[in-house]
């Protein structure tokens, strides 16, 4: 048995699994002066210390007592939009971005995605496994306990498995969770630049299928948007992948108005990710749909640009939201969760609790996975992270530090940094 005594705020995220939408998503469920009771992987109680349930611990038990400190519980972070298996950084491009260049014009003259498949292409499964698990390492310093993590920069199907295979070795070497997903659709490889619709074939009759049969991927996400797939060819992709036994996630509407939320709704796919061109149609589509709306406000952050997604208007028509890192060597190279609520909260305006239900019960939905993970409740799986903040809005407010102490997995302690003052 382990016990949390003395903690200031437990944010519970309380209420089962459905997601949150509208004015439920502000509710954390907090309890203040708090007690949490792990017994094997799963929580057993959690409340106030006044109702605590055992008088005398018994020897086996281990207690983390914060008495004297200031910390917040939550559950760990759902990071459910990852890109982490890649054979090395873009770096240069990040230097031609402060000089003025932008993403598509990367892309456009060769780099981008392109070249992330290039170095994964020449990397061998080992070293690309060893790279992921520093990332992954990281992720879980900073309080994410569990990621969705996207193939994408192989576009072969030799190269995809070995990028799956990657995600399947790290799935059972490493302390995250992580959900896999296919992202063979991504971008048109090279190759193919001539032969497009040969490609989206392959796709269709030879990757997915070999994907589904050796149970490399849960799900199948394609990148939906101006120079990469058009909606028809996502709808073929997305179609086949569903027939195969995959849950279904599109990138939509992120360099422009694509249609992809559209086809996000029409096929009730779980998520769209990114959505900063989505319009109201759009809205009132995903709502009907019940699509997780999963928005990476760290890549308009980290490119430099003005337009984040509607995140106030998506609320505010019943959409879920999630929030998410997307984690990848070009748009977005961050692992850390804490500071993409302080972009959502600062340039979204979402309210820091609206963020926080974001980031894990509803980031946990969109995965499937809201029965087990994303709230801190009687009978889910302890996944709880400990914050050094007297309020769990400082976790936003305060800004480019890490404030994750302790991390608990699967009701195990796998980091734990707290100090008495
Ligand atoms: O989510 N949008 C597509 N994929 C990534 C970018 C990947 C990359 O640049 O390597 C994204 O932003
Ligand atoms: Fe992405």
């Amino acid at each position: 048995m382990l016990v949390l005594k003395n903690i200031a705020q437990i944010v519970t995220l309380g209420g089962g699994p459905a997601p949150r939408r509208g004015t439920e998503m502000a509710e954390l469920g907090i309890i203040r002066n708090g007690s949490i009771i792990i017994r094997g992987e799963k929580v057993t109680w959690a409340g106030t210390a006044h109702d605590f349930p055992v008088r005398q611990p018994g020897a086996e038990t281990r207690i983390l007592d914060c008495i004297g400190l200031e910390i917040v519980a939550m559950p760990g972070f759902v990071d459910s939009h990852t890109h982490p298996v890649f054979g090395g950084t873009r770096v240069d491009e990040y230097e031609m971005r402060t000089r003025g260049k932008t993403y598509q014009e990367i892309a456009a003259a060769g780099g981008g995605i392109r070249e992330s498949v290039r170095q994964l292409r020449r990397a061998d499964l080992g070293s690309l496994i060893a790279r992921a698990e520093r990332y992954i390492r990281q992720f879980l310093e900073h309080g994410t306990t569990t990621i969705e993590a996207k193939s994408g920069y192989g576009l072969s199907t030799e190269d995809e498995l070995k990028a799956l295979r990657a995600i399947a070795a790290l799935r059972i070497e490493s302390k995250v969770e992580i959900v896999p997903t296919f992202l063979g659709a991504h971008a048109i490889p090279e190759e193919h630049q001539d032969s497009r619709q040969a490609y989206v074939e392959k796709l269709i009759r030879e990757m997915i299928p070999r994907v589904a049969q050796e149970g490399l991927a849960d799900f199948c996400d394609v990148f939906c948007d101006a120079g990469y797939f058009t909606v028809d060819e996502s709808r073929a992709i997305l179609q086949a992948a569903r027939t195969a036994g995959l849950g279904l996630r599109i990138h939509a509407e992120e360099l422009a108005h694509s249609g992809g939320a559209g086809l996000a709704a029409e096929l009730g796919a779980r998520s769209a990710d990114h959505l900063e061109w989505v319009d109201e149609e759009d809205i009132r589509a995903l709502r009907q749909s019940g699509t997780v709306a999963t928005l990476l406000p760290g890549t308009a952050f980290n490119l430099g640009l003005t337009k984040y997604p509607p995140a106030r208007k998506l609320i505010e028509a019943g959409v879920p939201v999630a929030l998410a890192t997307d984690f990848n060597p070009g748009s977005c190279f961050t692992p850390n969760m804490q500071l993409i609520l302080s972009i959502a909260c600062s340039q979204m305006k979402m309210t820091p609790a609206e963020a926080i239900t974001a980031a894990t019960i509803n980031g946990a939905y969109s995965l499937g996975l809201s029965e087990r993970l994303g709230s801190i409740e009687e009978g889910k799986q302890a996944d709880i992270v400990l914050m050094d903040v007297a309020d769990y809005r400082e976790i936003p407010y305060y800004f480019g530090v890490n404030h994750c102490v302790t991390v608990i997995k699967k009701g195990q302690i796998v980091i734990n940094r707290l100090e008495r003052p």
